[in-house]
């Protein structure tokens, strides 16, 4: 069966490679998933270059350590070589063994596992407890972003920030699809959000979505912008660009506002004057899917599984397409994924 390796970490996308490997056999508590479709996500990149695991040897607890872990007493983060693919969909074929694993059998499932056992492979395997069944009237391509993203702009403005009714929030990079999500959030739950991304181009195709203040931070000044918008400023942030974008975004957080870290797509890191966060008493603060559901009991994931759920289902949480590439024309979907400017997700189709 193909699967999508690296050997070692690289900046360089094209070093991924598709080979033929045996299919695997599940151990207890795993299933073996035949995989139907699978998103390039930019957490995907992270496992090629390396980001996540330097991030972690960072760390206090890694201090000495031959190999980082995720958290103290955890074990340790995958190393290459390993298969990559952090999400999917696709149908449990074995199960090893295990009630619920067996119960799975048959079933077309969502799965979150990650490296080294991915999901950009024809056939993958999982535990058990990280693959969940879709409902009949959900597609595939809706069916393989269900994690990632949805669960995140749920968690992040519906359990985290709690953001009330008449808030003002501002999100970078708001032409992904998690800036979507918040978006239709913000309609939902009834609170305002002023859209910033890189580019005129993106801007308008946000206005034409029906955004109400988009920043193109290639036409203006973000905090002279915002003053525009709200001279007291915003209530929350959430930031996944970093560098200079996020850097400013912090000043733009009215007394007492909070700046949620979710990701670095611009590579940088953020200035941060203590004195900017110390005179109006605002807050930083980082949030990583994984280790949020880590801290979560097995009754509050699946609570958080099925509204995410209906959320897709109605729209709310879902995901626009923009190319499925087969697996077989992965470096063609990599270099896509890294193009600035998508309108949608790239997907992987192993059907
Ligand atoms: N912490 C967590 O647990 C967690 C969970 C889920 C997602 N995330 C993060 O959420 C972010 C969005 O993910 P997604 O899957 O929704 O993204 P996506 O749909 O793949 O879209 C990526 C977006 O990022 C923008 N972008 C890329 N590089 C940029 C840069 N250097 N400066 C400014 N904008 C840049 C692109 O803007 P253009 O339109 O201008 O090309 C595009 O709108 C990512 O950083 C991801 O890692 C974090």
């Amino acid at each position: 069966m193909k699967a999508a390796y690296i050997d070692l970490f690289s900046d360089d996308a094209s070093s991924v490679e598709l080979r033929d490997v045996p299919v695997p056999a599940p151990g207890p508590g795993q299933v073996r998933v035949r995989m139907r479709m699978a998103p390039v996500n930019p957490s995907d990149f992270n496992y090629i270059d390396g980001t996540y695991e330097r991030a972690f040897a960072r760390m206090i607890w890694n201090l000495g350590a031959s190999r980082p872990t995720p958290g103290p007493g955890q074990d340790g983060f995958p190393t290459p070589p390993y298969a990559l693919g952090v999400e999917g969909v696709g149908v449990v074929e074995e199960a090893g063994g295990g009630f619920l694993a067996k119960r799975l059998v048959g079933k077309r499932v969502a799965v979150v596992s990650g490296p080294p056992h991915g999901t950009w492979q024809e056939q993958t395997l999982i535990d058990a407890r990280r693959a969940f069944p879709v409902p009949r009237g959900m597609s595939d391509a809706e069916a393989c972003s269900f994690f990632v993203n949805p669960l995140t702009a749920l968690v992040l403005v519906r359990h985290l920030l709690e953001v009330p009714r008449g808030a003002v929030l501002l999100q970078t990079a708001a032409g992904s699809a998690l800036g979507q999500m918040v978006r239709n959030l913000g309609r939902q739950d009834g609170f305002r959000v002023i859209d910033v991304v890189r580019s005129h181009a993106g801007a308008e195709r946000l206005r034409q979505g029906g955004s109400e203040h988009v920043i193109a931070l290639q036409d203006e000044d973000l905090l002279e912008a915002v003053h525009r918008i709200t001279p007291s400023g915003v209530d929350f942030v959430l930031d996944c660009v970093a560098g200079k974008t996020g850097s400013e975004a912090l000043r733009t957080l009215t007394p007492g506002g909070r700046m949620v870290c979710y990701g670095t797509l611009s590579g940088e890191p953020i200035s941060l004057p203590p004195r900017d966060i110390m005179m109006p008493m605002t807050r930083i603060e980082g949030f990583y899917l994984s280790a949020y559901l880590n801290q979560r009991s097995l009754l509050q994931r699946l609570g958080l599984i099925r509204r995410t759920a209906k959320l897709i289902q109605s729209g709310i949480l879902g995901t626009a397409v923009e190319k499925a590439y087969r697996i077989e024309d992965l470096h063609q979907a990599l270099e896509h994924a890294r193009r600035p400017g998508r309108t949608g997700k790239i997907l992987l189709d192993m059907t």
